[in-house]
């Protein structure tokens, strides 16, 4: 069964054919970073803008990289929340329009959990139970999934998510945009030179960044490196200290997590997931398999949203023409 996928719920436009949910038959991402750079941050309007201007092409380029015609597809799956309201519009109404066109089924895929189906399109397929990290620009997320589409929510960001804390304090050290791969380019082979406060929340599967972020401002702020435009050795180490002081809670909540409900693999997701630190840490201190996507897979792309409709699609679930984009989507809240 191939599935078209398409996601425009930030700022990647993506189109994507996946055969069986764990085949990739093509994969295309036009990214806008470029464009947004200059703001430092995406403007919701460029975004939309961007995806009209791009989604077409796109989605022709994945079907010719991938040699299929529309009669070759068993059905469409797009992003239809959480994201920009206007960016989500743009993927929803095209899926729309080609499904109605080339007589498809349509599947209506929530953004967080399309990015943990990214852990079924790499050689080792998971195995339930599982726990999974999601950590995107946007949200942080530990869930326990006991089949597909069976997820519990154990605990999220109580103020800023894993990549937004990156964003903001690659911005504050002057370091670039997006934050988290600047930062993690930035601080390659410079050691940490601060112990920096990690809000564990004791009893409680739940994150909390915004007072680690803060710490890291106030320190730039007394070190004079606060928004420099060549970063000097005291930011980069102050950012190599934010860097693992990050990575030293996901990974122990995640971890501590998994012992707790006895599941047999860890699942790590979204675009903080492309992080190598991050990637080494949790596999060191795991005992139980871990899963993680390839980089390009972590980030935002179309191939985990077909592969997460294609589970769907599989226990008859499918959308009706009804189907509205949904900026604020809850975890395991798909409505269909
Ligand atoms: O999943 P994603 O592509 O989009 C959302 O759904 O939000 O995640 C984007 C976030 C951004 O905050 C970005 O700074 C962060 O993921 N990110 C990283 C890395 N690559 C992307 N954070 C840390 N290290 C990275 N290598
Ligand atoms: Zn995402």
């Amino acid at each position: 069964m191939k599935i078209l996928g398409i996601e425009t719920s930030c700022d990647e436009t993506a189109a994507a054919v996946v055969e069986d949910g764990t085949k990739i038959q093509a994969n295309v991402i036009s990214s806008q970073v470029e464009i947004h750079r200059r703001y430092g941050g995406i403007v919701p309007e460029v975004a939309s803008r961007q995806h009209m201007l791009s989604i077409v092409p796109i989605v022709e380029q994945a079907l010719s990289a991938a040699g299929v015609k529309p009669k070759d597809l068993s059905a469409i799956a797009v992003t239809h929340g959480p994201g920009l309201a206007g960016s989500l519009l743009v993927g929803v109404n095209l899926a729309k329009a080609l499904a109605l066109s080339w007589n498809l089924p349509l599947i209506g895929v929530n953004h967080l959990e399309a990015h943990i189906y990214a852990n079924w399109l790499g050689e080792d397929i998971p195995a339930f139970p599982v726990v999974s990290l999601i950590v995107s620009g946007g949200h942080t997320e530990l869930v326990l999934l006991k089949n597909h589409g069976e997820m519990v929510r154990l605990g999220r960001t109580r103020d800023d998510a894993a990549g937004e804390a990156f964003d903001k304090v690659a911005r504050a050290l002057g370091l670039g945009y997006p934050g988290g791969p600047a930062i993690e380019r930035a601080c390659k082979g410079i050691t940490p030179t601060h112990r920096l406060p990690r809000a564990w929340i004791k009893g409680s599967d739940d994150f909390s960044f915004s007072g680690l972020k803060t710490a890291v401002v106030r320190l730039a702020e007394d070190l004079q490196v606060a928004n420099s435009t060549s970063p000097s050795p005291a930011a980069l180490g102050l950012a190599a200290s934010f860097q693992e002081a990050v990575v030293d809670v996901l990974v122990n909540k995640t971890v501590a997590a998994a012992g707790n409900y006895g599941v047999k693999q860890i699942l790590l997701a979204g675009g903080v997931a492309a992080n190598k630190l991050l990637r080494q840490t949790v596999v060191s201190r795991s005992t139980i398999p871990v899963l993680i996507p390839a980089p390009v897979l972590c980030t935002d792309n179309a191939a985990m949203v077909a592969s997460c409709g294609y589970f769907h699609l599989l226990k008859g679930e499918r959308s009706g023409w009804e189907l509205d984009v949904v900026p604020g989507l809850k975890l395991g809240a798909s409505p269909r």
